[in-house]
C-alpha cells in the first residue's frame, strides 16, 4: 500500500491552488517523502510557498520534490535526519540558503510501532524518541533561534497525535507525542512576543502507521487521505490563524475540533504538610469523587467502576 510516484503525482494535481496564501514564505517539511510530509510539502507549495522536503529517505524526499516543480512549485529535497542536531540545523541552514529565509516549519516526521510494556523494546523505544521527541527539539530549536535571530515573525507546526492521551499499546508513542504537546504549550509562552506562533496538529490518515495496526485501520478508512488534513496545517502557517498560538488541533477527516489541555483541577487542598496518613484520607474523603476516566478510551477508574457499571440482576 505504499505510495508510488503515480499517486503522488496525482495529489498534486489533484490539489487546488490556494490563492497565494504562502506567497514569499520558506518552509520547512519534515518527513514529507510520503503520506501526511509530502501532502503537507505540496500544499504548502501549491499555496505559494517555497518548501523544503525533508526526508531520511532521501529518493523519497527527491520524488516530493519533482513533483512540486512539475506543477511549477519552488521546492529543495533534503535527506537529512531530524534526529541529529547538526543534520537538523543543515536543514534549516538548506532553507536559508535556497531561500534566503525560514518562515515556518511542519515538525512531521515521525515513527511508531505498537507494543505492550512488558514486550517492548528498549533500543525501538530509543530510536523513537530521538525522532519523534529529540527530532523536533533539534529541528525546532534551530529553526526558532535562525528566526528570533532575523526578527522575522513565523508559525511552527507541530505533528502531535490522540495517542497523547494514552492508547494500549502504544506507551512509547503516546508519551513522545504528550512530549510534543507539552513542547508546543511551552514554546508558544515564550515565543509570543518574538511573533512566532507554535501549535499542534493531531492528525489521523490513511498512512503506513494505520496500515500496520487492525485498531487503526477500523478507525481509520481509506478515505481519510493525507491531503484532507493538510488545509489544517496550512490555515495555521499561513496570516489567517494570526493571534491563534499554544493549540493542539485534531482533524481524523470529517471532524475537526480543539483539544482539551490538561490544568490544576479543584478542588486544591492545603495544610502545611501532607503525611500518608492524610493523604489516605484526602482520596478516600475527597478525591474519590474526582477521579478522571483515563485515556483517550476514557477508561473508568476501577474505585468508581461500581458507580457506573449497571446492576447485575441475580
Ligand atoms: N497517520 C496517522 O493517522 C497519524 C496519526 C497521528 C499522528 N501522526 C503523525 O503524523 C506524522 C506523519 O506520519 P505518517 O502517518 O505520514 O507516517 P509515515 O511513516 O508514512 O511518514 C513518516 C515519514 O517520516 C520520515 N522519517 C522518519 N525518521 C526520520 C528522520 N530521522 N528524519 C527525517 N525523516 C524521517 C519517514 O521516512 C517517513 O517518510 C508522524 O509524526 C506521525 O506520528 C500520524
Amino acid at each position: 500500500m505504499e505510495t508510488g510516484l503515480e499517486v503522488g503525482a496525482g495529489w498534486v494535481k489533484g490539489v487546488k491552488a490556494m490563492n497565494g496564501l504562502l506567497d514569499d514564505r520558506a518552509v520547512v517539511v519534515t518527513g514529507a517523502g510520503r503520506r501526511l510530509g509530502e501532502a503537507f510539502a505540496v500544499h504548502v507549495a501549491r499555496a505559494g510557498g517555497s518548501v523544503v522536503v525533508n526526508d531520511i529517505d532521501a529518493e523519497l524526499a527527491e520524488r516530493t520534490t519533482e513533483n512540486i516543480r512539475r506543477f511549477g512549485g519552488r521546492a529543495v529535497a533534503s535527506g537529512h535526519s531530524v534526529a541529529d542536531p547538526k543534520q537538523a540545523q543543515e536543514i534549516v541552514d538548506l532553507c536559508l540558503a535556497e531561500f534566503g529565509a525560514i518562515d515556518g516549519l511542519v515538525n512531521n516526521a515521525g515513527l511508531n510501532y505498537e507494543a505492550l510494556p512488558w514486550e517492548d523494546d528498549v533500543e525501538q523505544a530509543r530510536e523513537l524518541v530521538e525522532v519523534n521527541v529529540l527530532g523536533v527539539m533539534y529541528t525546532g530549536l534551530a529553526a526558532i533561534k535562525t528566526m528570533v535571530e532575523r526578527g522575522r515573525p513565523g508559525s511552527i507546526v507541530n505533528i502531535s497525535s490522540g495517542a497523547s492521551l494514552g492508547q494500549r499499546k502504544l506507551g512509547v508513542y503516546a508519551a513522545s507525542k504528550g512530549a510534543v504537546a507539552s513542547l508546543t504549550y511551552s514554546w508558544a509562552l515564550d515565543l509570543e512576543e518574538s511573533g512566532i506562533r507554535v501549535n499542534a496538529v493531531c492528525p489521523l490518515a490513511h498512512t503506513r502507521m494505520v496500515w500496520k495496526s487492525e485498531r487503526s485501520l477500523r478507525a481509520c478508512p481509506p478515505d481519510r487521505t493525507p491531503s484532507r488534513i493538510a488545509p489544517v496545517v496550512l490555515f495555521l502557517l499561513g496570516p489567517g490563524s494570526d493571534g491563534i498560538t499554544g493549540q493542539m488541533i485534531r482533524c481524523n477527516g470529517p471532524q475537526l475540533h480543539v483539544m482539551g489541555q490538561p490544568y490544576l483541577k479543584q478542588p486544591i487542598l492545603e495544610r502545611p504538610v501532607w503525611d500518608t496518613e492524610t493523604v489516605q484520607r484526602a482520596f478516600d474523603e475527597v478525591f474519590n469523587a474526582h477521579l478522571e476516566n483515563y485515556g483517550l478510551e476514557k477508561r473508568v477508574p476501577p474505585r468508581l467502576r461500581k458507580w457506573t457499571e449497571s446492576t447485575r440482576t441475580a
